[in-house]
């Protein structure tokens, strides 16, 4: 049997960033009924009380069993801003028991290290993690928006690199040197905020990113370049942005609060073309664009 990660980890998963505990809550119990298996959540999210509480209905109403959900939770590794302690290797170990009690669960599937801010404790921390999946509280240990220069640290410290690596990729920032180098170590890839090119792509108050007017304005646009494959391939926007990085072998992680679209981003069967997929890889306006606070790969 095939037990390695890239195996185990469910192609479609449930991203939860910008919900609260409620919608968490809503969103992980009708999601899991309606097919999904993995949820991923973050101790920063401060939803994964929610989560919590879904899994528990779930468990209770119906056949599934614990190991057929897969549940990624992160580590908050501190120094994104002044007052932000960073986290040791104690500290580690506490915010994942913290994550654990929250999620009510004995074990978590994926732990990932959120972001590469922790700098000089990055290598403790890791070895945190190491120390985790020994004691089989954790299957697979990752990281998320480690670039090259993070990742090679572990290589130069003789450690065991990532299972996966949880980064922002759309056609928009593709990543191509990153997703090379992760292929060739053997990390998967996961990736996250796949439907930024779309004008509805956190459009409410408080939901705040990089993302500027003109790109809104593409997504808007009766010819933007999304609207018209959706049209070729008939599928929605949504489904031909996440099927562009299925092809690729990226597990995705749509996050929604709306019951159709979670099914939308679910149910979709078809192939792109080469020639559409060469195409694409054309729109790739280079950097990140999610994080309000400047692109994490670029950490030293
Ligand atoms: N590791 C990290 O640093 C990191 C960073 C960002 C995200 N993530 C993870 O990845 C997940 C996904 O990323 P994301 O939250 O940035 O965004 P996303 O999944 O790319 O897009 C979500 C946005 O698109 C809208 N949407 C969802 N499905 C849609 C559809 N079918 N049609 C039209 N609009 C749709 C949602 O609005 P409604 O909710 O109103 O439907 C929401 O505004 C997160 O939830 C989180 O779990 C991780």
């Amino acid at each position: 049997m095939d037990n390695s990660y890239d195996q185990i980890i469910p192609k479609v998963g449930l991203g939860t960033y910008n919900m609260d505990s409620r919608e968490s809550e809503f969103m992980t119990y009708e999601a899991i009924k309606y097919g999904y298996r993995h949820i991923d959540t973050a101790a920063v999210y401060k939803n994964e009380d929610g989560v919590s509480r879904a899994l528990e209905r779930i468990f209770n109403e119906t056949q599934l069993k614990r190991e057929e959900i897969f549940i990624t939770t992160k580590l908050w590794p501190g120094g994104l801003i002044k007052l932000d302690r960073v986290r040791d290797y104690k500290d580690t170990f506490k915010s994942f028991e913290k994550s654990l009690m929250r999620l009510n669960l004995e074990y978590i599937d994926l732990y990932l290290i959120h972001s590469p801010h922790g700098k000089s404790k990055r290598i403790e921390q890791w070895k945190s993690l190491m120390n985790l999946k020994e004691s089989g509280k954790v299957k697979y240990i990752g990281v998320s928006n480690w670039g090259i220069n993070h990742i090679n640290e572990l290589k130069e410290n003789n450690l065991p690199l990532p299972d996966a690596n949880q980064i922002e990729i759309h056609p928009w920032s593709q990543k191509p040197e990153l997703v090379k180098y992760l292929r060739e170590n053997d990390i998967d890839i996961i990736a996250y905020s796949s439907l930024v090119p779309l004008s509805s792509w956190r459009h409410k108050d408080g939901e705040n990113s990089k993302k500027t007017d003109q790109m809104y304005k593409i997504g808007e646009s009766e010819n933007s370049p999304f609207r018209l494959l959706a049209q070729k391939y008939n599928c929605t926007e949504a489904q031909f942005l996440l099927q562009w990085a299925v092809q690729q072998n990226f597990a995705v992680l749509p996050k929604t609060v709306n019951l159709d679209r979670m099914k939308e981003n679910f149910d979709f069967n078809f192939e792109i073309s080469q020639n559409d997929m060469d195409y694409v890889r054309t729109l790739d306006m280079g950097g990140s664009i999610t994080w309000e606070y400047g692109d994490p790969l670029k950490v030293q």
